[in-house]
């Protein structure tokens, strides 16, 4: 069976071999305290055996949900935030047909979602396009409390009770919350909703491979079997048995650590595959909210090449030297295209004719590669041999477990996230909410 792969070669240059052996001790402290529940944040390692913990009689409940949901309804809005919303929309992104979302004749629901923002209009425009179509509802909040969310829930539900009443409405809404806090689970309790739990163990950003991906993925009519049987390969392959020289996490982790500490303050992801973008920003909050912390952390970035290369190529390759890419590609597409031979060949494309369009990409990444490492922008990849469930679920867990591991180097709590709630308390101070008078006094006396 193949697998993905970790290959840094191209950082070598920056990274030399003995700087980089220099972390098996270390990395092997840091799989210790990850697998053995030791380091700091352990009420939240959940997610290092998840993959082998889920049973079969899990995934088929949520499949059951799914189906239901498929069934009764054109269009199914996934409202979440962050943790809550990026897995899920990272893997079917990276699976399903691009152009299915302006199908009308449509055999899998559309998926979209709300709560991801406080946009006005797009929660109007959400709405609007709502007003006329069989929707429901997938809520999802471990905390239950989060703002975003909670507003776009308000208003979805209430324009699904006006259209189809609230019998029919209950039985197009799950919720995904927490087994017992919080008002989403005070409200789901109330109104009968189906709900699935998110374990106490498992903290947004690594929480993918629970109900919160996984019931939205089924939904949108990916293998979820196929997911949970590639993270539960690499499970396997990055286990604490596993040595340094054979681990893939725990090698990536080093490399990007000891990068880190010759001055590359920025990584950025790189995708040349578009399917890929919220795989990038599922990436961005899993390592940004995990590592930047005590004025530390590498600031994780990523773009879409060939895009970008046209708007921030020029950055890249003679901007600061604070960068180095780790670059997901993607061996094979699922689909031939070839490039036609046209007799005016005004364009002077004729010497591409009869080669395929992923063999020029191919082409553009490997140049690109050359020329970023010639402009001091070490490289690492992950080889993904195609994209599909299996696949996914393997980089899912990869990058889940090389962040534990690199939280650990940095020797900081990845699993926290106190960070963020600077700016919860500014809002509800200014938005007058109950219990923050004296923070409202505060802040009105700055502004
Ligand atoms: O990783 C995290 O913990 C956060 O990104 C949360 O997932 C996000 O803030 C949403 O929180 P909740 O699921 O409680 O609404």
């Amino acid at each position: 069976m193949r697998h993905i792969s970790f290959d840094f070669n191209k950082a070598m240059g920056s990274l030399s071999q003995e700087a980089f052996m220099s972390y098996e001790q270390p990395v092997a402290e840091a799989l210790h305290k990850l697998h053995k529940g030791t380091g700091r944040g352990n009420d939240f390692l959940g997610w290092v055996h998840l993959p082998s913990s889920i049973s079969d009689s899990d995934l088929d409940e949520i499949v059951e949900t799914a189906v239901k949901l498929r069934k009764a309804c054109e269009v199914v809005v996934v409202v979440g935030i962050g943790g809550s919303y990026l897995g899920a929309r990272a893997v079917i992104d990276a699976n399903l047909n691009i152009f299915d979302a302006y199908e009308t004749k449509r055999t899998s629901p559309a998926v979209v979602y709300a709560g991801q923002n406080i946009g006005e209009d797009y929660i109007y425009e959400l709405m609007e396009y709502l007003q006329n179509k069989e929707f429901g509802i997938i809520n999802i909040s471990k905390s239950g409390t989060t703002t975003e969310p909670a507003i776009a829930f308000r208003l979805l539900k209430q324009l699904l009770e006006s259209k189809v009443g609230k019998e029919e409405a209950r039985d197009r809404i799950v919720a995904v919350t927490d087994a017992k806090k919080g008002a989403l689970r005070k409200l789901a309790d109330q109104e009968g909703y189906k709900t699935f739990i998110i374990p106490d163990n498992v903290g947004g950003r690594f929480s993918v491979l629970t109900p919160v991906g996984l019931l939205p993925i089924a939904v949108a009519g990916c293998n979820i079997h196929k997911l949970v049987a590639g993270a539960k390969e690499m499970e396997g392959m990055t286990s604490d048995k596993v040595p340094f020289i054979e681990n893939m996490a725990a090698q990536y982790a080093a490399a990007r650590n000891e990068l880190y500490k010759q001055g590359k303050k920025i990584e950025l992801l790189v995708n040349y595959n578009p399917k890929l973008h919220y795989f990038n920003e599922w990436w961005k909050q899993l390592y940004g909210e995990s590592e930047g912390k005590e004025h530390k952390g590498i600031f994780p970035a990523a773009v879409d090449f060939s895009t970008d290369l046209h708007s921030m190529g020029q950055w890249i390759q003679e901007g600061e030297r604070t960068i180095f890419e780790t670059v997901v590609s993607v061996e094979k597409s699922k689909h031939t295209v070839e490039i036609p031979f046209d007799k005016a060949n005004l364009d002077g494309l004729n010497f591409l004719a009869g080669m395929r369009v992923d063999e020029v990409n191919k082409m553009a990444e490997l140049g690109t590669q050359i020329a970023h490492v010639d402009g001091e922008v070490p490289n690492m990849r992950v080889s993904v041999p195609e994209l599909n469930e299996f696949y996914l679920g393997e980089m899912i867990y990869f990058f889940e477990k090389a962040c534990g591991i690199s939280g650990y180097l940095l020797d900081i709590n990845p699993f926290d996230q106190p960070g963020v709630e600077a700016y919860k308390k500014n809002m509800f101070a200014l938005l007058d909410k109950p219990g923050f008078e004296e923070e409202s006094k505060a802040i009105k006396a700055r502004i």
